[in-house]
């Protein structure tokens, strides 16, 4: 699994498919979580972090889950 900081965003997370998040479930390829502090829709990105002026590198994380 490939989990993406983007610049100055999100954390994208592909999901497959279907996820669920505190019991929630999500029907999308990919979430974007919030690493800004400022979505009010926690812990999804609702893009706050544009006017919040955030500022962060891109980063790549690559697990490999048995
Ligand atoms: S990263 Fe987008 S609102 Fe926090």
């Amino acid at each position: 699994m490939k989990i993406t900081a983007t610049k100055d965003g999100p954390y994208l997370v592909p999901t497959g498919g279907r996820a669920a998040i505190d019991g929630e479930v999500i029907e999308k390829a990919q979430v974007a979580l919030c690493r800004c502090g400022h979505s009010q829709n926690k812990p999804f990105c609702d893009g706050s972090h544009k006017a919040a002026g955030f500022e962060a590198p891109a980063a790549t994380v690559e697990l490999e889950l048995g």
